[in-house]
């Protein structure tokens, strides 16, 4: 199909007059395309492009390098100027996205991207992307792509970040939020929307929930392990169930917030007596540290094995508690961080869990 579109794009006579890498030639194939050209000075040289098959995992804060090399076959003698060219895929409805262009020793790199990208060439021949201080929104997939001015060539480069999806609801209770509060939402639990494909994984790994809530794509879902009367019926196959995409501003839902993993530490502060929020707030600035927000305690429980039977106001006014070894007096019989709601501010029933950042 690529194949064919670029054989049809060649033949075009205006062809030449578009720009070399448009993204019309982004193929979803094989993770390195050749097009022989047939006869011409460099008749049978082919360029290939190598970039790991595995989908590489990071965590938020972290710097990660995108490998990707070439080479010619058969080797030339003398080497070709090349262009290097790093950019994103479009997914979960966001535009294509450049990340770094690179022609001999100049770079050039784009948007969020500037100062956190780096092309390494410690080897011959080495065109990795290193990127620095990883943000939540830089996992997806990468293209980078050698040109060297008869072909280009590219290979696939795909990023995951590690961490936790949960769903979430404001104190204002169930189906609140339009598409941008939601984003608000998990921004204010340290968290962003979640993908689809980061839903469908904590699905895998046994999410059930029966609420619907946004997705980045302003899709609308919701996980179920096992199919129910009260949630859908019985008659529908456990699998993350959609609404399909709607209305970002007119309709209202849950969100599923993703939270990576942390940089800081999440603990429950010991302190001899029950808190108000205004005092839970407190007590963690005197200990030199924030109240915790929601996606911070999800993120210490699933990476950090937060595991503590005593719930704690967070930042948003929830009180909750983690959960890593279900034991009697403590909460349903599955691993996972239990909430009681938006309790009364001025109840003292609380403790605190408190975040301090490296
Ligand atoms: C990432 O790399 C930069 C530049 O080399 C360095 O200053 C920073 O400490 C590194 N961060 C981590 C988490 O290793």
């Amino acid at each position: 199909m690529g194949l064919l579109l670029r054989v049809l794009l060649l033949s075009l006579p205006c062809v030449s007059s578009l720009p070399f890498y448009n993204g019309f030639y982004y193929s979803h194939s094989p993770r390195s395309r050749n097009l022989g050209h047939g006869e011409g000075p460099f008749h049978g040289v082919k360029l290939v492009v190598e970039t790991p098959e595995d989908t590489l995992f990071s965590h938020q804060g972290a710097n990660v390098t995108l490998p990707c090399r070439y080479h010619y076959e058969p080797a030339l003698v003398s080497p070709r100027p090349v262009r290097i060219k790093w950019w994103k895929l479009s997914e979960n409805g966001a535009p294509e996205q450049d990340v770094l262009v690179a022609i001999g020793l100049r770079h050039r790199s784009f948007g969020d991207y500037r100062g956190r990208v780096h092309l390494r060439q410690i080897e011959e021949r080495e065109v990795s992307l290193e990127i620095w201080d990883l943000q939540l929104e830089d996992y997806g997939r990468y293209r980078c792509e050698v040109i060297d001015g008869l072909e280009d060539e590219s290979g696939l480069v795909e990023l995951e970040l590690r961490g936790v999806v949960f769903p979430y609801q404001p104190r204002q209770g169930r189906y609140r939020l339009n598409f941008q509060e939601a984003r608000r939402a998990c921004e204010d639990q340290d968290a962003a929307v979640a993908s689809f494909e980061q839903l469908f994984r904590a699905w895998e790994e046994g999410l059930d929930w029966c609420n619907a809530g946004w997705l980045q794509d302003a899709s609308v879902r919701y996980p179920i392990a096992l199919a129910r009367q009260r949630c859908g019926g019985l008659g529908l196959a456990p699998g993350v169930r959609s609404y399909g995409p709607r209305h970002r501003r007119l309709h209202r839902y849950d969100v599923f917030c993703f939270s990576a993993a942390l940089k800081g530490q999440v603990y429950y502060l010991e302190h001899p007596e029950r808190l108000t929020l205004s005092e839970a707030k407190e007590a963690c600035r005197e200990d030199g540290a924030q109240i915790a927000k929601v996606g911070q305690l999800f993120a210490a429980w699933k990476f950090r094995g937060l595991d503590r039977c005593d719930a704690g106001w967070l930042a948003d006014g929830s009180a909750r508690y983690p959960v890593l070894h279900p034991r009697p007096n403590c909460g349903p019989l599955e691993p996972g961080v239990r909430s009681f709601g938006f309790p009364d501010p001025q109840s003292r029933k609380y403790g605190v869990y408190c975040y301090r950042p490296h």
